[in-house]
């Protein structure tokens, strides 16, 4: 009897209960909004900017609605206006060039490799095409990071890292985030910190960090953040920036400062899950584990493996015996988006020619979520699974 796995690929953890706790406080004092605050109160969420802002050794930090209003709001911060082009991943999630195109410019789709990284070299071809990169970790593959920063300072192209799958990564000992200008993070449920929703920004630049929180809708209440810059620099911003408001509220940063405190203890718990799945899927024929360079340090939330070169028929057939088998499969190589998944093809707002070293990569690309609700062994259990399965379209084909 072939084994079949029965965990749920979507199911997190529960909020921890010193961040139960700590909603129901606001819950019981019904202050919610970031600004509502009593005599000498500091918010939850000016609190949570203060300590991520620590965490992460930046100078400014704003919380927000969402990570792809993280990316927005640093497009307009750094500058970007409409019919402007801004060079991204042709790898990665449809809220990346969504965000482009909100502020009303279009993306110029630089390729992924192999390693599922940003293609330097095209990045190198390409990076005369704008002045911004929106550079997204996407599946929390980091690229060489020294030599992605090297080209765009020669090039005069500011970087914002998209970080939804990077929080608490990091290159050559260099958290991801902090190589750019803007870090952007997501606390969307199935990413590292769970609010349900929510976005973190992090820059040193004061201007930028100004003109950020102007647009997440501060009205002339900035001075009750504590990780903004000092108030003549919002002086300079603050009647020439719009209010575009996405502000965090103290329910959902009340939810996320424990979790925050507890990244460390999580990230070594994922990396414990992913090392089980690669592990059981290493020296499977037919199949590529994706190599991680010595230089990062990843967090295992999720993990791809590579079907290079495979038929369209084939891959369909390990997706279905897996599937078949409880083991739910995301793959890049769909014509169509399907849930979670989509290709730089199907944002028609956003059209490109073809990139036929993309295409042939995203052809191959299957992804795993790893939720903490997995033990390590239901993860060598979906190793097992897989590789018997792959194994054995590998050997008909
Ligand atoms: C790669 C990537 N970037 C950005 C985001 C945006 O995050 P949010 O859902 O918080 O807007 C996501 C969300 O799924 C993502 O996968």
């Amino acid at each position: 009897m072939s084994e079949i796995f029965t965990g749920n690929f979507t199911q997190q953890e529960p909020i921890p209960d010193a961040a139960i706790e700590a909603a129901l406080q606001v819950l019981r004092h019904g202050r919610l909004h970031r600004y509502n605050t009593a005599e000498g109160e500091l918010s939850e969420t000016a609190l949570l900017e203060q300590e991520f802002a620590a965490q992460m050794g930046a100078k400014y930090c704003l919380a927000v609605a969402s990570g792809g209003y993280a990316m927005a709001t640093a497009l307009r911060a750094v500058g970007v206006e409409p019919g402007d082009t801004v060079l991204t991943n042709a790898f990665t999630l449809a809220p990346v060039p969504g965000s482009i195109a909100s502020v009303g410019a279009r993306p110029v789709y630089v390729d992924v490799t192999e390693g599922l990284t940003i293609d330097l070299d095209d990045l190198a071809a390409k990076v005369g095409q704008a002045r911004v990169l929106l550079l997204s970790h996407m599946r929390g593959h980091l690229c060489d990071m020294d030599r992605l920063m090297q080209i765009c300072d020669e090039a005069g192209v500011t970087v914002i890292e998209d970080c939804a799958h990077t929080m608490g990564a990091s290159w050559n000992g260099v958290l991801s985030g902090r190589h750019g200008t803007v870090g952007c993070y997501s606390c969307q449920t199935y990413k590292h910190v769970n609010s349900g929703e929510g976005g973190l920004f992090i820059t040193d630049d004061a201007e930028i960090a100004a003109r950020a929180t102007i647009l997440s809708g501060s009205y002339m209440l900035y001075e009750r953040h504590l990780a903004a810059p000092a108030p003549e620099v919002f002086e300079r911003v603050k009647f020439v920036t719009p209010n575009i408001s996405g502000r965090m509220d103290n329910l959902r940063a009340a939810i996320l400062r424990p979790q925050l405190r507890d990244l460390d203890r999580q990230v070594a718990r994922w990396n414990e899950r992913y090392r089980a799945i690669e592990d059981g899927l290493r020296d499977t024929p037919g199949l590529t584990v994706v190599a991680r360079p010595e230089q990062e340090t990843y967090v295992g939330s999720s993990i791809q493996f590579l079907l290079l070169d495979w038929s369209e028929e084939s891959v369909r057939e390990v997706v279905r015996r897996c599937g078949g088998r409880g083991v739910e499969l995301k793959w890049f190589g769909t014509p169509d988006p399907v849930a979670f998944t989509s290709r730089y093809d199907s944002w028609r707002y956003a059209q490109t020619p073809r990139l036929p070293k993309s295409d042939r990569v995203l052809a191959g690309i299957l992804d795993i979520r790893v939720p903490l609700t997995f033990s390590v062994e239901d993860c060598s259990q979906i190793a097992r699974i897989i590789r018997s399965e792959v194994a054995t379209v590998f050997q008909a084909g």
